[in-house]
């Protein structure tokens, strides 16, 4: 299970940033050209959050199955970086980074008919975005 897990969470990392990358770029298209955010780019936009919400559930299983994850926790480990990434900062950073994106969903989803439905999408999935991939595992992933 653990392995599957481990697979599952690094294929679906290619899914999360290329949702979140075109969500991103398709907002920002919309912002600067002043168009109305409308109800075909707010399913848009569910290419960003989809990914993001299922890699979520993933991580939090696989943070209780993992080797890497809630089992290593201990003062010694949180004085190693590469322990600390895994125990604390990824699974933190992350968790934020999803609750932003849903947040700048839940926003664009309530400004349908104005262009500031895509400020709400640029805004939000452009912090969430960066912060994933400052603290995606990069010593381990996209592996060799
Ligand atoms: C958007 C959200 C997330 C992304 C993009 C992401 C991405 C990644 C990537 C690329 C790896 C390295 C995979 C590999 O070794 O090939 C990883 C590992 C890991 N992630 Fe996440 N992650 C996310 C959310 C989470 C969350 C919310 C948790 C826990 C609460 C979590 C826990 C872990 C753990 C424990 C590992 C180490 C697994 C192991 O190799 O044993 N992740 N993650």
């Amino acid at each position: 299970m653990y392995t599957g897990l481990q697979h599952l969470h690094s294929y679906l990392t290619y899914l999360v940033l290329l949702g979140l990358i075109i969500s991103f770029l398709a907002a920002l298209a919309g912002l600067f050209g002043s168009r109305l955010f409308t109800d075909k780019d707010r399913k848009l936009s569910l290419l960003g959050l989809i990914p993001v919400h299922l890699q979520w559930v993933v991580g939090i299983i696989l943070y209780f199955v993992s080797p890497r994850g809630f089992s290593n926790f201990s003062g010694e480990a949180m004085g190693d970086s590469v322990s600390r990434l895994y125990i604390l900062e990824h699974p933190l950073t992350m968790i934020i980074a999803v609750i932003l994106i849903t947040i700048g969903y839940s926003r664009a989803k309530r400004m349908q008919g104005t262009n500031a439905g895509f400020k709400s999408i640029a805004i939000f999935y452009g912090i969430g975005l960066a912060l994933i991939l400052l603290r995606i595992p990069w010593n381990a992933w996209p592996g060799n």
